[in-house]
């Protein structure tokens, strides 16, 4: 397993390009299996979950063509198989976004029940629960989700809790079903919003989205297209944090300022100095501490659960007392205890973390244990008094690309080793 050695003590400057959305890019390329022609999609990030979801459709028969500046072209057309194996889901549960479009184009979906991870259990029976309610007879045996149903219908679908992949997997199943399906409590993320705007480029019919009610007017057919993916705006907001504790000045270039509002905000409460453009974002730091915020995670647009971990780290070493809850994730403060390993001070009280910043982390060897977690024990090794060594950064590799190459851009020092 490979690891990261980090040297901290430099302060971060200069520019990096975001790329591509991880969690929008994900149900788009399953929204290829609704087409009835090749769909081609850009701005596709190098991530190994980008690389499993191509696998996945691989395997079910997709035909798919790569070029080199990593468009992906999808073609539907010769889908042989309506099973997601367990091997492939187990590596990473968003396969479970392939259900809806199998049971919506081909009448019949296997997939893998995907486990829970390190965060949560991550239950999928919203999803189960509103493709029954569209018609679908769908059952959970020996590990699988097994569904069929020759057409789907439209229905009124009012969600428990508002779940991202959850509002997904029904909007894609609802856009080949027959009539009209209303999601109520839908997640109004920017991914979601990119998902529906692609689906809409193959001939949806999809409104609302962004709202917290989406109205879905089923069609018969969905045809090829092209669509390029929205930019990340948590690898955005993760670049932002580095400068934001190294008491640096970092622009983000390629992103969206419109989607990371309830992030800035609390930038700015730090005491960053923020400047956005039309596609660009920049923290000045101004060579100070930060100062400690209190943050409270939610959907969208409140603070995203997936900025969490990066202010943990931002308010280990920030000036005074802040408090951190996830109102999310039951499971999301694994990093807690790395991160007390280089000299946070952190009391846990249910779902709230409350720090005391301190003004030096000192260098220990840590191990990642989620995507953000890890991300995290980066920033705080940017900070941290020697080398710090980061196993386990398999776990980076899901959602950020050469993140190496982006912080040693901008003045880190931090390599890969085997
Ligand atoms: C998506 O996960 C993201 N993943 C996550 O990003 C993100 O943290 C999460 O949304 C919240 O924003 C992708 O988009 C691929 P949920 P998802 O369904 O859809 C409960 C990352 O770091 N729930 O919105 O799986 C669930 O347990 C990843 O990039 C049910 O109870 O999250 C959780 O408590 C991590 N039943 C809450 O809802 C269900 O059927 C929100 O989960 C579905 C969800």
């Amino acid at each position: 397993m490979s690891k990261l050695i980090i040297t901290g003590g430099e302060t971060l400057r200069g520019e990096v390009r975001a790329c591509g959305a991880k969690n929008a890019v994900l149900p788009i390329l399953a929204a290829t299996l609704l087409a009835d022609g090749p769909v081609t999609i850009g701005n596709v990030p190098h991530l190994q979950d980008v690389t499993t979801t191509m696998e996945l459709l691989g395997r079910l028969g997709a035909q798919l063509v790569v070029d080199e500046k990593l468009n992906i072209e999808v073609d539907p057309r010769c889908i042989t198989s309506h099973t997601a194996p367990y091997e492939l889901v187990r590596q990473m549960r968003a396969s479970i976004l392939v259900l809806g479009p199998l049971l919506a184009r081909f009448g019949e979906a296997e997939v893998s029940l995907p486990g829970g991870c390190a965060i949560g259990s991550r239950p999928v029976n919203l999803h189960i629960k509103g493709l029954a309610a569209m018609g679908a007879d769908i059952r959970v045996e020996e590990g699988y989700i097994r569904a069929r149903c020759p057409r789907l219908k439209g229905a009124r679908i009012v969600l428990d809790l508002v779940t991202v992949t959850g509002t997904e997997n029904l909007m894609m199943a609802a856009a080949l079903a027959q009539g009209t399906t209303i999601l109520e409590n839908a997640a109004r993320e920017p991914e979601v919003v990119d998902l529906a705007n692609c689906l809409n480029a193959m001939g949806a019919q999809v409104h609302g989205a962004g709202t917290d009610t989406l109205v879905i007017d089923g069609v018969d057919r969905l045809h090829g297209g092209q669509y390029r993916v929205l930019p990340d705006r948590i690898e955005t907001g993760t670049y932002l944090a580095a400068a934001a504790i190294t008491g640096g000045c970092v622009r983000v270039k390629d992103t969206r300022p419109d989607t990371l509002e309830a992030v800035l905000v609390k930038f700015e409460e730090a005491g960053a100095v923020i400047t956005t453009g039309p596609d660009w974002i920049e923290l000045d730091m101004q060579g100070r501490r930060p100062k400690a915020v209190h943050i409270r995670t939610a959907p969208y647009p409140a603070f995203p659960t997936d900025m969490q971990a990066q202010f943990c780290a931002l308010n280990a070493v920030a000036e005074g007392v802040g408090t951190i809850t996830e109102t999310v994730f039951e499971n999301r403060f694994m990093h807690i205890n790395e991160l007390s390993r280089m000299g946070a001070q952190f009391q846990l009280e249910g779902n709230t973390v409350i720090s005391t910043g301190v003004a030096q982390l000192t260098a220990a060897p840590i191990m990642a244990t989620d995507l953000r977690a890890s991300a995290s024990l980066v920033l705080a090794a940017l900070v941290g008094k020697g080398d710090t060594v980061v196993d386990r950064v398999y776990h980076i590799d899901r959602g950020y690309d050469c993140i190496e190459e982006k912080l040693g851009s901008l003045g880190a020092l931090i390599r890969r080793v085997p």
